[in-house]
């Protein structure tokens, strides 16, 4: 079928052409904007789930939706070893700046954005001189002193996150500051943004922090302060059941005047097992496949070779090529004992190592977001069918 009029969307990120299976998250959703913008206590929702089940794209509708009820809203991507203070002014000073235009006092707008040119400034990595750390933010207002520049993270965004949320409280809304990829910011920082997050909890000011993250993301806030459980709320996100993952692939098609035969929706069901990447990667080779519509059985067998070897090389690969040999080899082991969780022990045996020799390996995985710890000496791969990936490559 006509490969331009090809609505199916794989990418990190990329928006599908039907959100499927996704309502009972967005009906809570809007309970939480609800509640927060009337200063009820709620916990925020924090996302968690495998790569490529949809996060950052549930994430992304989440924005939209607070930006539907004029929120301020702004969002960051969360890197190892970066602090969060710069990129959480960045994603502030668009908050702000979506509200300013409503705002009928000026001067309260241009007090905020000086507080917040002091934060930014206290950033450590900033390089040194006048101003010179708050270039790129584009503040051209004089900066505040004394307010959330103390360098002291934990008492700066308690301060920041609470001037904004003064801010919106002026206009009846609220803002939200998204945080991507959150299991990734550094342990200092997510103690600080929890302590932050506790302090506004308390004094019913409406801002609130939605993260998403892997899988071991909970276990990580909760290391780092031990009331995180009270201030999200767990939102797993999981692979799409059999009616959401046929919905994902017929509503789009049917907008282009395209059917799927029911044996087709079989054959990709079990090719995609439910995975949104997958879905949207099977649906795409499949669409441009296929000859003619009601799309068969045939079409996803001659599609699916292809679709495996793109998924191989942007899917997979990608990632397998970012770990070391070493870290291979940890995976690799990991592969060879199957696809449930296995114990770290286990790995060590099947290398014939001492677990203490091969945890290097396995801290460097966890780092770069190959694998995490889904219990207490547990692990398991982040990205869906990585084991299988792996089985299929020749050693
Ligand atoms: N509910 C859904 N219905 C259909 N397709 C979806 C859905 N959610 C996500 N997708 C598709 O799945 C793919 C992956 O989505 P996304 O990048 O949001 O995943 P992720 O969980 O953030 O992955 P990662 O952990 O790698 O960042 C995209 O191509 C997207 O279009
Ligand atoms: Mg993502």
């Amino acid at each position: 079928m006509d490969p331009v009029r090809n609505p199916y969307a794989p990418g990190a990120g990329q928006r599908p052409p039907e959100l499927a299976g996704r309502d009972r998250e967005i009906g809570q959703f809007n309970v939480v904007l609800e509640r927060v913008a009337r200063g009820r206590p709620e916990r925020s929702i924090v996302l968690t789930g495998l790569r490529g089940v949809g996060k950052t794209v549930l994430l992304n509708s989440f924005r939209s939706m607070a930006i539907q009820r004029l929120w301020g809203t702004g969002k960051i991507e969360a890197r190892p070893d970066q602090s969060i203070r710069r990129p959480v002014a960045g994603a502030l000073h668009m908050a702000i700046r979506e509200l300013a235009p409503r705002h009928r006092a000026p001067d309260r707008i241009e007090h905020f954005l000086g507080v917040l040119k002091a934060f930014a400034a206290r950033d450590p990595h900033a390089p040194k001189g006048s101003g010179a750390g708050t270039a790129q933010l584009g503040i051209d207002v004089p900066a505040v002193r004394g307010r959330a520049d103390s360098g002291d993270l934990e008492i700066d965004l308690t301060e920041l996150l609470a001037d904004a949320a003064s801010v919106a409280t002026d206009l009846g809304v609220g803002i939200a500051l998204f945080v991507d990829e959150m299991q990734d910011v550094p342990a200092a920082d997510v103690s600080a943004l929890c302590a932050a997050c506790h302090e506004l909890s308390q004094t019913g000011g409406p801002l609130i922090v939605v993260g998403a993250g892997l899988p071991h993301l909970p276990s990580v806030l909760s290391a780092s302060k031990s009331y995180s459980e009270r201030l999200f709320s767990y939102v797993r996100i999981d692979r799409l059941d059999r009616e959401a993952a046929d919905l994902a692939l017929i509503a789009p098609a049917r907008r282009e005047g395209v059917e799927f035969k029911p044996a087709a929706l079989d054959a990709l069901y079990a090719a995609a097992d439910g995975y949104p990447y997958f879905v949207q990667a099977y649906g795409k080779v499949t669409w441009d496949v296929a000859t003619e519509s009601p799309v068969s059985a045939e079409d996803v067998s001659v599609a699916a070779p292809e679709a495996e070897g793109e998924l191989a090389v942007g899917f997979f690969g990608s990632r397998y090529e970012r770990a070391t040999p070493a870290e291979r080899e940890y995976m690799r082991a990991m592969a060879v004992l199957g696809d449930e969780p296995v114990p770290t022990s286990r790995v060590a045996d099947e290398l014939s190592r001492k677990p203490s020799s091969v945890s290097p390996a396995r801290d460097a995985l966890i780092k770069k977001g190959l694998i995490y710890s889904s219990e207490r000496g547990l692990i398991a791969f982040t990205v869906p069918h990585f084991g299988r990936f792996l089985r299929s490559q020749p050693t």
